[in-house]
């Protein structure tokens, strides 16, 4: 029987912020979420979260499932303190008991189901994730004598000889629950912090062993913001190596980033300052970038997109977006169209071969085969209270500067004047055109004043 309790009641004083550390979040996801996950992978019994600090924001960002469980720790006194408040909510101690620091997010379930086989293997009152760390500082220094460890020392409580130790205690832990019941009431608060600690447990038992692991950005612990943004910069290498070995070329990988959801296809070229979000699908051939933002959109095959914004949508093939566009949520934009510099799109649909090319707001609307929208036209969806639909049917021209007053509906190879305000419904093949006719003024001489 395996239990999972996971610590996330702390401050995160060090993080400097007014949200809990444990919320704070890498590409996308929360640290404790990253913990979860990857404790979802070993099928424990139950998995139990302490929360403490803003409790409730923390519950509220946890995806849930049966197993989960929530413990409230208040006051919070420290790691053991939280382990001691587990006890007395959980009655049954059978089995193992892994605890896992909230605020080691790049944990990977292989290598908890690693440490799980090594305590079976050595029978072990308590198996310890450690590692050797260059530099060591934080951490609570981990002192062995044939894998059996004597002691853990914290940063704070450590003499100079202890700090140069570079074992240290990655605070992931496998306990054999039995016997950390037996002694967890005995832990005292006798040290600089005056924290219940839980590493005392570990010189409190017999059978204490060190399982080292080499690689220790895994192992990365976050205390503070700096180490937040060194565990960004891990997460993202990663991303981004996994899709250049699948055939994507990164112009300047360092300026981008990728989330973990995101799929990319063959030949796609990424130029720089190009930011790929949430679940978002880049077909093959596409060119990115440079300095743009794509979230949870589809783009289909060949299409190039530069400078610019896509939120939610769905961006058929060979279609030219930007530089400078917005395409905001829910469009559909179909094949060989052509969105250009400054133009606005909003829940639109946008059937083959149109254009918007400069200067535009698209909000509403549909948009038939073939039309032209000219620069500056503008559909005109709100009237303060409601939003309105604009239907523009196949083959129109819809000239420069046009103001489209919604709800309206113009048919196919419908045109329209150039600085025209449409009010009127038009139909097929005819030419709308609402504008006051020139006046021209003859040898017309300014006022002197
Ligand atoms: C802890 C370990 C240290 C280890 C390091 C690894 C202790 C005493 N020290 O130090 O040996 O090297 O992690 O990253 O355990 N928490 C609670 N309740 C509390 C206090 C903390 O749930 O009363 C939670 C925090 O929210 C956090 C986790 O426990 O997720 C660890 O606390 P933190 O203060 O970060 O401990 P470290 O100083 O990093
Ligand atoms: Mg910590």
């Amino acid at each position: 029987m395996l239990t999972v309790a996971i610590l996330a009641a702390g401050k995160g004083t060090r993080m400097a912020s007014s949200m809990p550390k444990v919320l704070h979040k890498l590409s996308g996801k929360t640290l404790l979420q990253r913990v979860i996950d990857s404790c979802n992978k070993l099928n424990p019994d139950k998995i139990f979260i302490i929360v403490g600090h803003k409790s409730k924001e923390v519950e509220d960002s946890v995806i849930k499932n049966d197993n989960i469980h929530f413990i409230f720790q208040n006051p919070q006194k420290g790691t053991g303190h939280a382990v001691q408040v587990l006890s007395k909510q959980v009655k049954k101690h059978e089995g193992k008991l892994m605890v896992l620091n909230g605020d080691v997010p790049l944990i990977k379930s292989e290598t908890l189901k690693k440490l799980i086989k090594y305590h079976d293997s050595k029978k072990a009152d308590v198996s310890l994730v450690t590692t050797k760390k260059k530099n060591p500082y934080g951490y609570g220094r981990v002192f062995t004598k044939d894998n059996l460890i004597e002691s853990i020392v914290e940063e704070k409580d450590c003499n100079k000889n202890q700090s140069l130790n570079l074992l240290i205690n990655a605070g992931i832990y496998c306990f054999n629950w039995k016997s950390l019941s037996k002694i967890i009431n005995n832990l005292k608060s006798n040290n600089k912090q005056k924290e219940i600690y839980l590493t005392d447990t570990i010189s409190l038992m017999k059978n204490s062993y060190s399982f080292e692991v080499e690689d220790n950005k895994e192992l990365q612990g976050i205390n503070n913001r700096v180490q937040l943004s060194e565990c960004e910069e891990t997460i993202q290498t990663l991303i981004k190596e996994k899709h250049m070995i699948g055939g994507v070329t990164f112009i300047n990988p360092a300026s981008c980033t990728i989330s973990e959801e995101s799929i990319i296809g063959l030949d796609v070229i990424i130029e720089a300052n190009t930011h790929i979000r949430g679940n978002s699908k880049i077909s093959n051939n596409c060119k990115i970038g440079p300095n743009s933002f794509i979230k949870d959109t589809i783009v289909n095959e060949n299409c190039e997109i530069i400078n610019s914004t896509i939120f939610n949508s769905k961006i058929m093939d060979h279609v030219k977006i930007g530089p400078y566009s917005h395409i905001r949520p829910n469009c559909e934009i179909s094949p060989k169209s052509k969105i250009g510099n400054f133009v606005e799109i909003k829940n639109s649909q946008l059937d083959e071969e149109v254009k918007v090319n400069h200067l535009s707001y698209i909000g509403d609307s549909k948009v038939g085969k073939y039309t032209n929208i000219g620069a500056g036209t503008i559909t005109a969806n709100f009237d303060g209270v409601k939003k309105y639909q604009t239907n523009i049917g196949k083959n129109s021209s819809i000239g420069a500067n046009t103001v489209l007053i919604a709800p309206i509906h113009l048919g196919d190879s419908v045109t329209t004047g150039a600085g025209s305000v449409i009010t009127k419904d038009s139909k097929n093949n005819s030419l709308a055109i609402a504008r006051s006719k020139q006046v021209n003024i003859e040898n017309w001489k300014k006022n002197k004043s």
